[in-house]
């Protein structure tokens, strides 16, 4: 267990215990999102009864998927090679994810939760998934607070009952502003909507 802990990448042992890399650009309200999103990470794993480098990368994941949101979507697609057909709202998560890329971290399931924590993907797994999750039903967030906290009571055992009811809601939120669907929140969808 220890072994699999000291072979985490620093930038995960740190973000585990609250350190943001110092390229991070968060406010401070982002960074308190962040550290609430971990905790219910932390939580969950604990609750999986996962080992504690798992713990870690779980804690880590959720610390950092914001890590980029504080760069203008601009700045974001000059400096990195992005989609040309990512929405504005949602690149902060690749373009977070080939930073980390960058930094050495080679854990394709810690990268691919963080790039897609907002629209989902076909292929995450349960880290992706928690993720994706808890960013949504962060207890932080004003609106639709007792309808989150219920959806929460019910995490981690309900996962898959909750999952499509969490991607039926976001999803909603963007047909009723008629915005553009990505194509991978399709494809996640079509993934889960009839359970995994
Ligand atoms: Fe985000
Ligand atoms: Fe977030």
């Amino acid at each position: 267990m220890g072994k699999q802990y000291d072979r985490l990448h620093p930038l995960i042992r740190d973000a585990a215990r609250g350190g943001l890399p110092d390229w991070a650009a968060m406010s401070s309200q982002r960074v308190a999102h962040a550290e609430r999103v971990a905790r219910l990470m932390r939580k969950w794993a604990r609750a999986h009864g996962l080992r504690k480098s798992d713990r870690a990368r779980w804690s880590a994941a959720g610390f950092l998927h914001d890590a980029l949101k504080g760069v203008s979507p601009p700045r974001l697609r000059k400096e990195f090679d992005l989609a040309r057909d990512c929405p504005d709202p949602v690149l902060h998560g690749p373009a977070c994810a080939v930073r980390l890329e960058e930094e050495g971290i080679d854990d394709k399931p810690f990268l691919r939760a963080v790039a897609h924590h907002t629209t989902g993907h076909p292929k995450l797994d349960l880290l992706g998934q928690s993720l994706y999750l808890a960013d949504y039903l962060d207890p932080g967030r004003r609106s639709g607070r007792a309808r989150r906290q219920r959806l929460r009571s019910r995490l981690p055992d309900e996962m898959d009952d909750v999952l499509p009811i969490v991607a039926a809601a976001k999803i909603g939120t963007l047909l009723e502003g008629r915005l553009q669907i990505p194509k991978v929140t399709v494809e996640f969808w079509t993934r889960i909507a009839q359970g995994r």
